[in-house]
């Protein structure tokens, strides 16, 4: 099969990027990662680029001159799909205009519940029972474009933001898989 090419985005640990690099190397997973740029020079995650021999880039700039030259390299590269995994920047309006339909992002909550930050805490002091992830197209509205994906993690009395978060990461890295299958078998 001819894989579309990936570009992923991230500013942390990169646990996403690590799964969605293992999905990668499957014979009829319908994508292949072909640079990862980071916003952040320590961000942990570039210790996969650098395993698996994927090109990457850091950038510490403002946002202008950073989507200027990353907008260069997706377009040198021919990206089909650029998946936000943990990428902490807001990206600009024209940005996502121009990848329209072709970026997608993973969120750490059941969307439309819990946009933005600090959601296993709201989570928790919500006493809600069941949270989970969302992968989503990403539009001008944070944490706001289609739904691809959601999975559920249910909440036990007993967690706290650690063990949350544990499970909620456990249940992302088989829903970013699978939301990124979904997106190519719907074209
Ligand atoms: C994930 O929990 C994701 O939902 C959120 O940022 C986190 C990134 O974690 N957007 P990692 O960098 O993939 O480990």
């Amino acid at each position: 099969m001819v894989k579309k090419k990936a570009c992923i985005f991230i500013s942390g640990s990169g646990t996403n990027l690590r799964s969605i690099i293992k999905s990668s190397r499957e014979y009829n997973f319908p994508i292949n990662i072909r640079l990862i740029v980071s916003n952040n020079k320590n961000a942990k995650g570039i210790i996969f680029a650098k395993k698996f021999s994927i090109p990457y880039i850091c950038l510490k700039t403002n946002r202008y001159n950073f989507e200027k030259i990353v907008l260069k390299k997706l377009i040198e590269k021919k990206i089909d799909l650029i998946c936000l995994a943990g990428f902490m920047k807001i990206l600009s309006k024209k940005f996502i205009r121009d990848f329209k339909g072709k970026i997608i992002n993973i969120h750490p909550s059941l969307l439309p519940k819990y946009k933005g930050l600090n959601t296993f805490q709201r989570v928790l002091a919500s006493k809600e029972r069941l949270t989970g992830c969302t992968v989503h197209f990403v539009n001008e509205k944070l944490d706001g474009g289609k739904v691809i994906i959601k999975k559920k993690v249910f909440v036990s009395i007993k967690d706290n933001i650690k063990t949350l978060k544990k499970k909620v990461q456990f249940e992302e890295y088989r829903a970013y898989s699978h939301a990124i299958r979904k997106v190519f078998s719907l074209n």
